[in-house]
């Protein structure tokens, strides 16, 4: 599978889409977020990470000043958010973070788009869009056999009532 696409109509939604995703993402994985601000990136990213660092779930905040956080937990999860940053990658490569791309852990990021030539071939690609009030729409696509392998698992196990 390469595409589904969700309705959430609150926040608690988005986080439960995104705990079932983070409950069936391996290490090495990388989820790279689209969407404009207050779109739902950060709450989607809390859902990941109690699905998958539970412990952490609590400690999830927007990484903007920070660019990175991080989240222990069995498998870590690597928190980006790149909206301070150039384009092209460039900026990103400078401050030497393509090492946790492949690393021991989960990266989530947030405005992905400035990773340019940087994102890894294997990744799923989250893009949240404004529905109105509290509802918003979220695609997740898959790049590589592994990614649809992975996203084939989500739509099994995702609530039939979140589907569009
Ligand atoms: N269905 C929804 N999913 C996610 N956030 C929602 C939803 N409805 C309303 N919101 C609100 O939208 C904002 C999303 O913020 P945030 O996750 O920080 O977005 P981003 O990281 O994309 O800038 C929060 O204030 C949240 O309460
Ligand atoms: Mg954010």
């Amino acid at each position: 599978m390469n595409r589904v696409t969700l309705l959430s109509r609150s926040p608690r939604e988005t986080e439960g889409v995104g705990r079932c995703l983070g409950s069936i993402l391996a290490r090495g994985a990388f989820v790279a977020l689209r969407g404009e601000l207050g779109s739902g990136k950060t709450c989607f990213t809390r859902g990941i990470v109690a699905g998958s660092a539970p412990s952490s779930a609590h400690l999830v905040a927007s990484p903007t000043y920070a660019v990175m956080n991080e989240y222990p937990g069995e498998t870590p999860v690597y928190h980006f958010d790149f909206y301070r940053l150039a384009g092209g990658g460039g900026e990103i490569a400078e401050l030497g973070f393509e090492e946790y791309f492949t690393g021991d852990g989960i990266c989530v990021c947030e405005w992905s788009e400035r990773l340019g030539d940087l994102l890894p071939e294997e990744h799923l690609t989250v893009t949240m869009e404004h529905g109105g009030d509290d509802r918003r729409t979220i695609t997740i696509e898959a790049a590589g056999p592994g990614m649809e392998a992975v996203l084939g698992r989500f739509a099994e196990l995702a609530k039939p009532a979140h589907f569009l």
